[in-house]
This record gives structure tokens, C-alpha cells and sequence, in this order.
């Protein structure tokens, strides 16, 4: 790091800044180096962000010999570099911007920190086109130039090939990020992604976001692996991943087809969320989830208006129910929203035989059921009589575990039953807990709450259930009875404001986010 600290010292901020010259410390350039070096032999290298060279000089003590390529646009650093590489005829340093260049070579390994400017800090309309047009691809006009210098890389690696790349973790969660991330699951190659979450101040400022992606051209591709590293020591955790790679798995490996390029990848790895704040409790403290009512043979337990009418089976033998998470658009479902599905002849009921066995109508219907064997079918057959539906009193809260772009809760003031769409949760009441339930549902509705879940969420399964009642059950929440008085009634008059704002489908977010502020502000540790 000596050449990086005497050209820091000689040359001006608003010089270094201009060209995003932020140098990779040491011991993260080893890292990076190290997953070169494994693997097959190689003989060539590519580093488009040279500066100066930090890769390149590691590589060289362990590799005297191979083929290096490197760009950099600034022509003061690239005096220097060139002055510090002369000796090496193998080093081929190119004072060319590296979107524009190079695009028919190939490269055994692939090595950059590449500069960090938004869309408004470099030529961002010709650039992108460049992009566009050589990789046949659509990228947002936000787009970060760093994510571009990958997407080139990528292009330009060799079968059997490795790259590192340290980069913003900013782009797995942004919106201009979609496409990158579906461009790199396309590709087949991403190995492993570590996010760095210091908590300390280590290593320069700009390195507490970043993120260490890890691609090969191989067959492991199956899955993808995410690591958070929250301090120093954490680093040789991904030495020891590299050296047992492709054995080795990250803290959360997530098989790849599972990867949703749409949404937050932070989901995927936030792991220490609740790390972040104090007077956590265990949900189950609060209230207990546990699945929706299973009928064993939806088509023939659940009804509507119409088939009611058909079948003359009056409303009393009938259980309001929601059958169908896609019947629920808001955050509170309200008797009117029952009314009105009802209306629209939505199938919102529950044949509820064993409110009258003896009507003529409900016995119809239940000879209906032994005629089409439904009294034979697994659920059925275990229950007595078979056409009881399971016992579940309506909860005042559902939760989605459907959602892929994360956790659904709905405030059933309806107070009607639900399917296995939805589980239950049902706030527990004893002598020594007043929870209120519209300051647990206006706290379920924050994303801290949703962070905090996050870190118990499942990682594998068939892609969508993400969440088993369990997993809520045993996972974390802020013990919200910690709340003054005071900021209870500030954050319940929010809660009723926003509640207002949705049930006059304005869905006024504000409220929310005043809410999660002042979370953040109570409970941050
Ligand atoms: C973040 S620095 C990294 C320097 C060095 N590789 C390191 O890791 O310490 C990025 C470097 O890319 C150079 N750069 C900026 N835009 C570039 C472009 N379009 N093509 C090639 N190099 C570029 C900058 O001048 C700077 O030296």
C-alpha cells in the first residue's frame, strides 16, 4: 500500500475523487488475489480499473510470469503506475477507458475494484449504449458505472476462469439493479457474495457497504452463497471458503433458481438484523402463529353465493372464510371488503356441515361428498365426522406465506376465517400482558419488523413458503411494552392515520416510516 499512500498524499481529493480512485486495502486485495490463484493454472489476467495495480503486484509475487491487460483513464495515475511497472514486459498497461475497448479479448482471471460514479458522474447515455449494445441487454438509466465494468468482465472470461471483483452491496438492493442481477444469475458463474456490515470503521469509509462477489466458470452452479462479514477477523472466514471451494458453503446458501432478481437481495442475507437493536423478546412471548385452516379438498369445502344458491344451502351452514390470498389487497380487510367479495361472487365460505347434520340441504351436500370419495382423502378420512373443518376461531391478524417479495400482514377486522394461504396469529392475553393489538399490527407493518423476521426465515423449501408458523414463532421482535406511553399513543395515531390513508386507497407510506423512525430511535443499540 506504500504507492497507494505516497500518491494519496501527492495528489488532490477533488483529482482522486473525479476518477473514483478509492485504492482496496491490503488485506482485502489478498483475499481477492487468493481466489484467483486457486483453481486451474492460468495464464492470463485482466484488471480494467488498474490505478496502481495493487492486484497485479500480489499476483506477480506468486505468478512472475503471466500475461497482464489493464486500463485506466487517468493519465496521472497511469504516469505513476507505468513508472512502477517498467520492468515487467508482461504487463500491458492501457491508457483507455475499459467500457469502450477490449471487447473481443478473453481472460483466464478477471481482477478489479472498479470505480464508483452515478449515473450523473460519467457519460452515462453513450456508455449504457455501448453496454446495450454489445451484450444485447436493457439497463436502467441509473444504472451505477461499477455494475457495467462486471457486466463486461463477465463477458470477457474464459471457460474454467475465475473473477473477483469488490464492489457497492448498493446495487442488490436498488431498483437499476434487477437487471444486473438477472444478468448475473443468467450467467451462470456468481459463486459467492460477502457483504461487509463493519461495525467498526476498519478500513476506509467507503468499504463498510461493499460487497466481495466471487464468479467461476465452472459447473457448481447450482447454488449461490451469501456471507456477511461484520469485522476484521470475519475476513479469514472467506479465506477458508475459498481454500475448501467448491465444498465449501457460505453462512446462507440459497439453491439458484430460488434467487428472485425482482426483489431486495437483502433478504436473502441479512442474517444480523436483529443484531442491530436492544430489548429484543421472542415473538411467541406476544402471540402465537399457526396455520390456516387445511380442508383437505378445497372444490368441494369452499363456496360461493352461486354454488350456495345451487346447492340451497343457507348462509348459517356456511363459515366466512378467506380461500384465496389474491382476494386481499390491503393491509386491513374490513367487513365491507367481505361484503363486496361476496358481491362479486368470490368463493369466501366454508361448508359448515356440522352446524345442522339434520337439514336436508346440508345432508344433500354431505352424500355429495361420499359420492365423490371426498370422505376417503387423507385429511377427511382422520376427522369425525369427516366434513368438520378444523377448529380455528377467527384471528385478528393473517400473515402471507405466499409472498415472495417478502412478509404480508393483514389486520382481519372482518373477523372471518382464513385457509393455509394465510397463517393466524393470534396475540396471547394473560393478566400480565396488555399488548394492544393495533400497536403490534402497526409495529408488524414496519420494515424493522420485517428485517427482524428476515433472520429466521427459511432459505430452502419449494421457493415460495418461506415462512412456517415455527419460524415466526421462535423468531425475534422488539418488546414494544419497553415504549413509553407517550410514544404508544404517538405511534397508534400514526398507525390510524395510515390505516385511514389505505382504506381511501391512498396507502400513505409516510406513516409507516415514521413509525419505523421512531422504532429505530428507541430500540438501536
Ligand atoms: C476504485 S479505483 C481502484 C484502483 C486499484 N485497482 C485498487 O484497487 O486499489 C478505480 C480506478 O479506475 C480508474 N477508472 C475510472 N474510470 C475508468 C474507466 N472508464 N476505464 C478504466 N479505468 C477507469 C480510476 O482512475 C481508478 O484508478
Amino acid at each position: 500500500m506504500i504507492l497507494e499512500k505516497e500518491y494519496t498524499k501527492k495528489v488532490s481529493v477533488t483529482h482522486r475523487k473525479k476518477f473514483a480512485q478509492f485504492f482496496t486495502p491490503e488485506p482485502i486485495a489478498k483475499i481477492m488475489v487468493d481466489w484467483l490463484l486457486k483453481g486451474n493454472d492460468f495464464s492470463t489476467l485482466l484488471e480494467p480499473a488498474f490505478g496502481l495495480g495493487i492486484f497485479s503486484r500480489l499476483i506477480l509475487q506468486e505468478k512472475p510470469n503471466i500475461e497482464i491487460t489493464s486500463f485506466d483513464v487517468d493519465p496521472v495515475i497511469f504516469e505513476t503506475a507505468q513508472s512502477n511497472f517498467h520492468n515487467f514486459t508482461n504487463v500491458k498497461l492501457n491508457l483507455e477507458n475499459y467500457l469502450f475497448n477490449d471487447w473481443n479479448n478473453k481472460y483466464d482471471r478477471i481482477i478489479c475494484n472498479p470505480p464508483y460514479l452515478k449515473f450523473h458522474d460519467y457519460e452515462n447515455t453513450k456508455t449504457l449504449e455501448e453496454i446495450k449494445q454489445r451484450l444485447n441487454f436493457h439497463l436502467s438509466g441509473f444504472t451505477n458505472i461499477y455494475t457495467l465494468f462486471l457486466l463486461k468482465s463477465i463477458y470477457q472470461l474464459n471457460e474454467n476462469g475465475r473473477i473477483a471483483y469488490i464492489i457497492p452491496s448498493e446495487f442488490l438492493n436498488s431498483d437499476y439493479g434487477k437487471n444486473i442481477k438477472d444478468y448475473l444469475l443468467k450467467s451462470n458463474l456468481l459463486r459467492h457474495i460477502f457483504i461487509f456490515d463493519f461495525k467498526e470503521n476498519v478500513f476506509d469509509n467507503a468499504l463498510t457497504t461493499s460487497a466481495i462477489l466471487l464468479f467461476a466458470k465452472d459447473n457448481n452452479n447450482q447454488k449461490v452463497n451469501f456471507s456477511t462479514v461484520t469485522n476484521h477477523k470475519e475476513l479469514n472466514g472467506i479465506t477458508e471458503i475459498i481454500n475448501n471451494y467448491p465444498k465449501s458453503s457460505g453462512q446462507i446458501s440459497i439453491i439458484k433458481k430460488e434467487l428472485n432478481p425482482n426483489i431486495k437481495w437483502r433478504a436473502y442475507y441479512q442474517k444480523q438484523q436483529s443484531k442491530k437493536y436492544k430489548n429484543l423478546i421472542s415473538f411467541n412471548n406476544v402471540a402465537k402463529v399457526v396455520r390456516g385452516i387445511a380442508t383437505g379438498a378445497n372444490d368441494y369445502f369452499t363456496f360461493n353465493i352461486k354454488k350456495a344458491k345451487e346447492h340451497k344451502i343457507s348462509e348459517q351452514y356456511l363459515l366466512p372464510c378467506i380461500t384465496r390470498s389474491k382476494d386481499v389487497d390491503k393491509s386491513f380487510f374490513t367487513k365491507n371488503d367481505f361484503v363486496n367479495l361476496k358481491g362479486a361472487n368470490a368463493k369466501i365460505f366454508l361448508f359448515n356441515g356440522t352446524e345442522n347434520p339434520n337439514n336436508i340441504n346440508v345432508l344433500n351436500y354431505i352424500e355429495i361428498g361420499k359420492q365423490q370419495e371426498i370422505n376417503k382423502k387423507y385429511l377427511t378420512s382422520k376427522r369425525n365426522p369427516w366434513y368438520s373443518i378444523e377448529n380455528r376461531p377467527p384471528s385478528p391478524i393473517w400473515v402471507g406465506v405466499f409472498n415472495r417479495s417478502g412478509l404480508k400482514f393483514i389486520r382481519n377486522e372482518a373477523e372471518i376465517s382464513n385457509l393455509t394461504t394465510f397463517h393466524c396469529i393470534y396475540p396471547i392475553k394473560t393478566l400480565f400482558s396488555k399488548l394492544n393489538i393495533d400497536l403490534l399490527f402497526a409495529y408488524l407493518l414496519t420494515d424493522v419488523a420485517h428485517q427482524i423476521f428476515n433472520d429466521n426465515r427459511r432459505e430452502y423449501g419449494d421457493g415460495l413458503k418461506k415462512f412456517e408458523p415455527n419460524d415466526l414463532n421462535n423468531a425475534l421482535m422488539l418488546d414494544l411494552s419497553k415504549l413509553n406511553l407517550e410514544t404508544e399513543q404517538r405511534i397508534i395515531s400514526l398507525y390510524n392515520n395510515y390505516r385511514n390513508s389505505v382504506l381511501e386507497n391512498r396507502n400513505d407510506e409516510k406513516f409507516l416510516n415514521e413509525i419505523n423512525k421512531i422504532l429505530i430511535k428507541e430500540y438501536e443499540v
